[in-house]
């Protein structure tokens, strides 16, 4: 029983991933998310590049929570209950901002069928909110009823979303970190011959099957993990600049060589830093 719900509702998840009629308005909506994230501290803030990880399931908490503790006083808490639970209804609506921006901050970095589940995600959540914010108004007019049965139809969009949400994180690995299942290697291991870490290239070393960045920039070695932690990008493919960031080729996330963080997202989560040491020529590491 558990498991024909299961199936069938992964069936009707992976439907929606094929319905490429999606397409033409999700790519309409990314380019505009797209540029109003452009500035690095937009990206930043809404990637949780500050926070070490992703931002929107942090703040998806606030208006879920919100709107099902008003619900729940709604249901329970008779007519006494009522301000208290408008005032929930107005503070999910305006967590809900946020969290929709962090959120199509993350989609807009998505592609094909992931793209697809989290364009309706997205849509479910902005009709439930709107919902919600009909739900406050009419509440504010003393049509206590009407708010009610509103929200209640609200939160049952906003659960059905959530399990696209969860399907997009759970199922589909997205805003999962990259390097979360590195092994740590704690002997040095030779990767290389000095001489053949050439100045300013983006080298890429196996240690136990872990991808590891080698450079050497300013005659400096310096090592990182290089698969990159947002959606595992090879960051050998990618460029180096002059203040020592690597730039992933997928999505753009930089990371500073020294120690790994993040100069910008949409990655979250700091790239795995590697002791490098050279000794009688050749280029050891091990995990930093
Ligand atoms: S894989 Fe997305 S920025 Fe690297």
């Amino acid at each position: 029983m558990v498991e024909d719900a299961q199936v069938m509702l992964n069936t009707a998840i992976e439907r929606i991933g094929q319905a490429r009629g999606l397409d033409a308005v999700a790519k309409s909506l990314t380019a505009k998310v797209k540029a109003f994230t452009r500035p690095t501290v937009i990206k930043n803030a809404l990637s949780g590049s500050w926070l070490g990880h992703q931002l929107h399931p942090v703040l998806t908490d606030l208006p879920i929570g919100a709107f099902s503790a008003a619900t729940a006083l709604d249901l329970t808490g008779g007519t006494e209950a009522s301000a208290a639970a408008r005032r929930l209804v107005g503070l999910g609506i305006l967590a809900s901002a946020p969290t929709a921006m962090a959120g199509a901050s993350d989609w807009s970095e998505t592609s094909g069928a992931d793209k697809r589940v989290g364009l309706v995600h997205g849509l479910a959540n902005a009709a439930a909110t709107v919902m919600q914010t009909a739900s406050w108004i009419v509440r504010r007019r003393g049509h206590r009823g009407v708010g009610i049965a509103l929200s209640l139809v609200a939160l049952g969009l906003t659960m059905g979303s959530a399990a696209l949400g969860g399907y997009l994180s759970y199922v589909k690995g997205i805003g999962v970190n990259r390097t979360a299942f590195q092994r740590t290697v704690r002997d040095w291991r030779d990767v290389a011959a000095d001489t053949d870490i050439v100045e300013g290239r983006l080298n890429r070393v196996e240690v136990d099957d872990v991808p590891v960045l080698l450079v050497r920039q300013n005659g400096r070695l310096r090592a990182i993990s290089a698969v990159c932690s947002h959606a595992g990008g090879p960051l050998d493919e990618g460029t180096l600049d002059a203040r020592g960031c690597v730039t992933c080729p997928w999505h753009g996330s930089q990371f500073v060589l020294d120690d790994g963080s993040v100069e910008r997202g949409p990655a979250s989560v700091p790239q795995p830093r590697w002791d490098v040491l050279v000794d009688g020529g050749r280029v050891l590491v091990r995990s930093a």
